[in-house]
């Protein structure tokens, strides 16, 4: 699975999930636009690449900003020709709490985030790639945009809204040489997991047919395959990945 002459375009690169989808894409020869609203995890990631012998730059973006948005993919076109890969995957979690008490103001953070900011994204990335004939496109849903989690109700919202525009991408684009689809992790070890006790985390990682979270390579290692030309009848598809926790469902 190589990346050369590949221009790859990730969100939410400077955080856990999408900093090891962009080292993994530049080990694999691609040049990674790291995109993100933390400038500082954003460059340190380019640095890591670059460090390794990889191309890579920066780009602040605001993915809820949608002319930010558009000049992310001039971006990508300006600085490296192109725009093959996107891995649309920056989100936030919120606080747990009952559907009735979680304010409103979560609510719209969380949606114009994780689902109206993946509309942005698509509708961009979809522009370019129809004009440049093909692309393929990864984005972060989660095993919340499949089955519920309790006091999660706006963020399992938010990742629904996720599969739902993967599959709708995925067939109006499929005979444009455009592949749409999108990763469902279960936990993972990142700063988005960072904050619990280590009683609460013993107590999750009980629960998990691994005994553990899964790493964030061990995502990336799905995306890279869905991005690759290996995954070429692979359109419209939501890969679990959660060491087989929802097997028991
Ligand atoms: N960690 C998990 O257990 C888990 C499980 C399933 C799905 N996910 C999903 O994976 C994706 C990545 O999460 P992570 O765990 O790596 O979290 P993370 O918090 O480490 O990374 C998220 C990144 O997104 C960036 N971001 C947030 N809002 C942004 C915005 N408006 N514009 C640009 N960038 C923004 C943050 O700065 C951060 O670097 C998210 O979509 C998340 O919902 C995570």
């Amino acid at each position: 699975m190589m990346f050369s002459d590949k221009v790859a375009l990730v969100t939410g690169a400077g955080g856990g999930i999408g900093s090891a989808a962009a080292k993994l894409f530049a080990s694999k020869g691609a040049k990674v636009v790291v995109a993100d609203f933390n400038a500082e995890a954003g460059e340190a990631v380019v640095s890591e690449i670059r460090n390794d012998g990889g191309e890579s730059s920066f780009f602040r973006v605001d993915v809820t900003d949608e002319l930010n948005v558009n000049e992310m993919i001039s971006f990508c076109v300006e600085r490296y020709g192109g725009l093959h890969i996107a891995h649309n995957n920056a989100g936030i979690l919120h606080e747990a709490k009952r559907f009735h008490e979680l304010d409103l103001g979560t609510w719209d953070r969380v949606m114009n985030v994780n689902a109206r900011a993946l509309v942005l994204c698509l509708r961009a990335e979809l522009v370019h790639m129809l004009a440049a004939g093909g692309g393929a496109i990864v984005n972060t849903a989660s095993g919340a945009g499949i089955a519920a989690a309790p006091m999660l109700s706006a963020y399992v919202t938010s990742k629904h809204a996720v599969v739902g525009m993967t599959k709708s991408a995925a067939l109006e684009y499929a005979r444009d040489g455009i592949r749409v689809n999108a990763v469902a992790p279960g936990t993972v070890e990142t700063p988005m997991t960072a904050n619990m006790t280590a009683q609460q985390r013993d107590a999750l990682n009980e629960l998990m047919p691994l005994g553990r979270m899964a790493t964030p390579d061990e995502v990336a290692q799905v995306v890279a395959f869905l991005a690759s030309d290996e995954a070429s009848y692979v359109n419209g598809a939501v890969y679990t990945i959660d060491g087989g926790s929802s097997a028991s469902a």
